[in-house]
């Protein structure tokens, strides 16, 4: 039975932000208080990474306190530094300990050992670092001797935070000012962080400026609700028939809203209410209201505001009427899995069909129904797809995926169970 969903929820902090807060607070002097902290395995590798070199920190409930005493005292790590699977935490990591005084090898699992590692390896070489991956190819693991950095003019060739956020953090400890530019804004959040801490930083449009050094004082910080993990309740919300759904005290960080402005083109009845600035980052509520929905193309919306959106919103096009066009799509295939790939195969489950072509995605909406067992490949976000795709046709809500899905949000099952 299809029953609708109702009620309000609050989410678990944004992963993004989750990683910058510990980060921002290992390099900081103090001692940081961090609540609402994501609970997924993805920030715990980076707490844990951070453990590993010698940062106090300690979780509990979800609040953590880090005891920060800046890069300098980071202690040697006695063993590689294993980021587990999470693509953030070694690309980040990378551009701090560049500039640090430690010899460290990154690694990861299997999904991460296969994600490109060059495009942050290369503006961190132009700075005068010594990086080598081991047969010098594109892949983790990824050894680090840290050095003195100096500053860059980088003209950045894909809108990556990640590659961002490690050249601005590595920059934070070169000689000189930095200037990164990309092709299209990608989330703002270390930016905005810096800002925030009054760092020298000058934006504009696609250009960021930052003229070190930075004084980073200890804070105390709640992570707003996870976007990301949103998009997955606003898609169930709105193709279940009679639903309405508040998501209170997320982030609605503009740079991270394309899923948003997608599902709205494809009519989803989704309001942004009460609206504030939490240390530099718009947070609000939403309101979904379940809807007929049509396919839509997304053209002109920022694929890097909605990239990690696409598996959600994949489910949403099955759902709809006619065809979607998810445009300039390619970065889904070094995502934790080939998103793409995975998501053709996941609408094939539900009897519905997609295709790549070239870098975009295409999924005919219709009439989904469960054909052959979905394949999450160990992704979190397409674990959540299937569950929320099963869900809208009536099917049973298992914690088949758990595991998976706590890389991001082991809150998933509970909270969605809540609201049924
Ligand atoms: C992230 C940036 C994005 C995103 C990832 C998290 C971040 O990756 O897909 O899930 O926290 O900076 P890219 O920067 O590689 O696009």
């Amino acid at each position: 039975m299809k029953r609708p969903l109702r009620g309000e929820i609050t989410l678990r902090g944004d992963k993004s932000l989750s990683h910058r807060a510990l980060m921002f607070a290992a390099l900081a002097q103090g001692k940081s208080r961090v609540r609402n902290l994501s609970l997924g395995a993805d920030v715990a590798a980076t707490a844990a990474v951070l453990g590993k070199l010698g940062v106090p920190i300690t979780i509990r409930n979800g609040i953590a306190t880090i005891d920060g005493h800046g890069l300098s005292a980071f202690r040697q790590p006695a063993a590689e530094l294993y980021c587990v699977n999470s693509g953030t935490t070694l690309r980040l990591m990378l551009g701090i300990l560049a500039g640090s005084q430690l010899h460290c090898e990154l690694t990861g699992d299997n999904s991460l050992s296969r994600r490109p590692v060059r495009r942050v390896t290369a503006p961190l070489l132009l700075m005068g670092a010594d990086i080598q991956t081991r047969s010098d190819d594109d892949r983790p693991p990824v050894r680090v001797a840290g050095r003195k950095l100096h500053g860059i003019d980088y003209t950045s060739p894909i809108a990556s935070a990640q590659v961002k956020s490690a050249v601005l953090l590595a920059a934070l400890a070169a000689d000189g000012s930095t200037t990164y530019t990309e092709p299209e804004l990608s989330r703002d959040h270390t930016e905005r962080w810096l800002q925030h801490a009054g760092a020298a930083i000058i934006r504009s449009d696609m250009r960021t400026a930052l003229v070190p050094p930075v004084t980073l004082t200890a804070f105390e910080y709640d992570v707003p609700g996870d976007i990301s993990t949103a998009a997955f309740f606003c898609v169930a919300a709105s193709v279940i028939g009679s639903s309405r759904v508040v998501i209170k005290d997320v982030l609605v960080n503009p740079t991270r809203l394309g899923a948003l402005e997608l599902l709205r083109r494809m009519g989803a009845r989704i309001q942004v209410s009460d609206s504030r600035l939490c240390a530099n980052e718009p947070v609000g509520s939403l309101m979904i209201a379940s809807s007929q929905l049509r396919g839509t193309d997304s053209d002109g919306i920022a694929t890097a505001s909605f990239i990690d959106e696409v598996p959600a919103l994949a489910v949403a096009a099955m759902f709809a009427s006619g065809t979607t066009r998810f445009r300039k799509v390619g970065e889904l295939r070094v995502k934790e899995s080939d998103r793409a790939q995975g998501i053709v195969d996941l609408a094939r489950a539900f009897n519905c069909e997609a295709a790549i072509d070239g870098e975009d995605l295409i999924v005919h909406g219709g009439a989904p129904q469960p054909a052959t067992p979905a394949d999450p490949r160990g992704d979190h976000r397409l674990a959540m797809a299937i569950a929320i795709a099963t869900l809208a046709l009536g099917g049973e809500l298992r914690d088949k995926y758990q595991e998976m899905i706590a890389i991001s949000a082991p809150e998933f099952y509970t909270i969605l169970r809540s609201l049924c």
